[in-house]
């Protein structure tokens, strides 16, 4: 499928799938809604301790890069997953603006190696954060108990409706703690219902820039 790179309201770029109309972010601002879904309705939850993030969809590592900038200031130590079947290529990277818009140049080694690392195996990216890159499909998840924040960030229902199912979300439901968080920008009455169906609680939280709610659910 035909991909380009375009650049959002905040002036931060993201990839466009040609075929589907469909962003890899928020057309509004690839960096603002990463902010407001992932750290503000997720991240914000953590502080002073250990946890484990799940990200769904790691593609530009945006989210995995904002958690990297983000986490000393709460005092977390994060070991982060980032699943991802279709990994971004080297020239598509090359064009997106992050560390600039993040003016975050002087970490420029840190984004390089999450890319450059290997898959499969747990890579310290700096002091108390890992991550470790799992290339495979969402449905193929099988960790059990282990996460304490999701990251849902697959593509819209309207392109890809089978990863919005009852299916996933029990896998989802599976793979966390129990007390853990999903976060996603979806707000979908569907969407909604099918994590309700595997037994999560679902919170409507006000949506990023361009949007008026999002999802954030909780495995009691
Ligand atoms: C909305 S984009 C993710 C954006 C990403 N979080 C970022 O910050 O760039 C969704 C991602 O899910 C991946 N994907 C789509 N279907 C998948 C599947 N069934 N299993 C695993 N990855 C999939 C895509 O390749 C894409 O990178």
């Amino acid at each position: 499928m035909k991909r380009e790179i375009i650049i959002t309201g905040d002036g931060s770029k993201t990839i466009q799938i040609m075929d589907w109309q469909e962003q890899y972010h928020s057309k509004h601002g690839a960096i603002q809604e990463a902010y407001h879904v992932f750290i503000k309705s997720g991240l914000d939850l953590f502080k002073d301790k250990e946890i484990q993030i799940l990200e769904i969809g790691f593609g530009t590592g945006l989210n995995a890069f904002i958690t990297l900038i983000e986490f000393e200031k709460r005092n977390l130590q994060i070991k982060y997953t980032g699943v991802e079947a279709y990994p971004v290529s080297n020239e598509e990277l090359e064009q997106l603006n992050y560390l600039e818009e993040l003016e975050s140049l002087s970490r420029k080694d840190d984004f390089d190696l999450m890319h450059s690392s290997p898959w499969g195996q747990e890579i310290e990216i700096a002091k108390n954060f890992s991550l470790n890159k799992q290339q495979k499909f969402f449905k193929e998840i099988d960790a059990l108990n282990t996460y304490d924040l999701i990251y849902f960030d697959a593509f819209g229902a309207r392109v890809q409706p089978e990863l919005w199912t009852v299916e996933i979300f029990q896998i989802m439901f599976n793979a966390m703690k129990s007390g853990g968080y999903l976060v996603t920008y979806a707000a979908k009455g569907s969407v909604r219902r099918a994590m309700l169906e595997v037994g999560f609680l679902v919170e409507r939280l006000p949506g990023p820039p361009g949007k008026r709610e999002m999802l954030r659910a909780k495995k009691q």
